[in-house]
């Protein structure tokens, strides 16, 4: 019989770190090293998005918070795909389309889109973390071979049932069950279906546990006590909190993002790939309900919709306009708090116990 669910977090720390089970998601672009530590020295989980990182800034990431606050954090990445090649059609067009939200049009050509997977790979085994997380796939064999010599665990991130037992095939220690409430992209393996296989935390959560024999991090849409119990009643063995830290004092992201979150209803939210060419979780901004109408272009494919959009997003940082802002959000933003990270995770720690407790009483 399974272990209740404090025993079951409990234990989840004893293998994996941290002093309690409540960790900062990865957040590609949202997680300065300031974040982490906070988190980390309060007892929680600290984390890396290192999409956009190269290998010198993801070694210069892991010292930082190491020498700070130890070793209880992530650094994540996501599974490249062969890129598809651009379509100059679909290119001009959207040239057209932007220039309509920013004077700046990109790079003609577009460049060079990414940094070396491989070498970020490389760059997160020497930054000896806790767990390395991998999104939108699963790692290269050569790749798991290396985590398990190392000793250090692979949380991979799923959307569905059929992608968590791949991962747990595939040598996973650990399945991060990502409901489509998530914010920012989601994790989808064939990113053609990340709109059709949506499935909410309270069934894709239940399910995977069934599913797979190792420990499931639950995702997506936590922002509160509340959504933590549960999410332990339902099977999980550590929540991952994205939206949810991003109105932090150590949280850099833009303040009109922050005001965005806090005033966003769970439908206020949009699921989009006109940023990136990805389906994510994002804010209902003027710009992205504009580019979901029926008379805008399609969005070209991933990077090259990033590389396309990456001006207007940038001087929507630069300016702190809402408008035009790739604003990620999940669906439980309007719950999110505010404050030192560190005393925000411990007050959601407590508030989770405490209903965990009651429900442990009341049997
Ligand atoms: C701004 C932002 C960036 C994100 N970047 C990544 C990323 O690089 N890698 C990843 O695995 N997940 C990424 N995610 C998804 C989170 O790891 C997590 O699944 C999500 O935040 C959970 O939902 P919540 O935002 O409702 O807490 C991102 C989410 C946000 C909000």
């Amino acid at each position: 019989m399974d272990v209740d669910p404090i025993t079951r977090g409990n234990r989840f720390c004893e293998r994996f770190g941290g002093q309690f089970p409540v960790m900062l998601a990865p957040m590609a672009g949202a997680c300065p090293p300031a974040l982490s530590i906070a988190i980390m020295k309060a007892g929680g989980w600290g984390a890396a998005g290192c999409l956009m990182m190269q290998p010198e800034q993801i070694a210069a990431w892991a010292d930082e918070v190491r020498s700070a606050a130890g070793s209880a954090f992530q650094l994540n990445v996501w599974i490249p795909e062969t890129a598809p090649r651009p379509e100059p059609d679909r290119e001009a067009e959207w040239r057209h389309f932007l220039s309509r939200w920013c004077d700046t049009p990109a790079p003609d050509p577009l460049p060079s889109p990414l940094p070396d997977f491989a070498a970020q790979c490389e760059a997160m085994l020497a930054g000896r973390p806790a767990a390395i997380s991998s999104i939108m796939g699963v790692f290269p064999a050569e790749f798991v071979a290396k985590l398990k010599a190392a000793g250090i665990p692979w949380m991979a991130s799923v959307t569905t049932v059929a992608e968590a037992k791949e991962a747990a095939q595939a040598g996973a220690d650990v399945i991060v069950a990502q409901g489509m409430e998530a914010g920012g992209h989601r994790g989808t393996f064939d990113q053609s279906a990340a709109e059709a296989t949506q499935v909410g935390l309270s069934s894709l959560l239940p399910s995977i546990v069934d599913a797979v024999d190792v420990p499931v991090v639950a995702t997506g849409g936590i922002a509160d006590g509340r959504g933590i119990a549960a999410a332990f009643m339902l099977g999980a063995s550590a929540v991952q909190i994205g939206t949810g830290f991003l109105r932090c004092t150590e949280s850099a992201i833009p303040s009109s993002w922050k005001d965005a979150i806090g005033r966003a209803l769970p439908e206020e939210t949009i699921l989009t790939r006109a940023f990136t060419g990805r389906a994510g979780r994002a804010i209902d901004t003027a710009f992205a309900r504009t580019a979901a109408r029926p008379d805008a272009p399609q969005p070209a494919a991933y990077p090259w919709q990033r590389l396309l959009t990456q001006p207007m997003t940038a001087a929507a940082r630069d300016d702190d306009d809402i408008d035009r802002m790739q604003a990620w959000s999940g669906q439980s933003g309007g719950l999110a708090g505010e404050g030192p990270a560190g005393d925000l995770v411990e007050n959601l720690w407590q508030a989770a116990r405490e209903h965990l407790s009651a429900a442990r009483s009341r049997r």
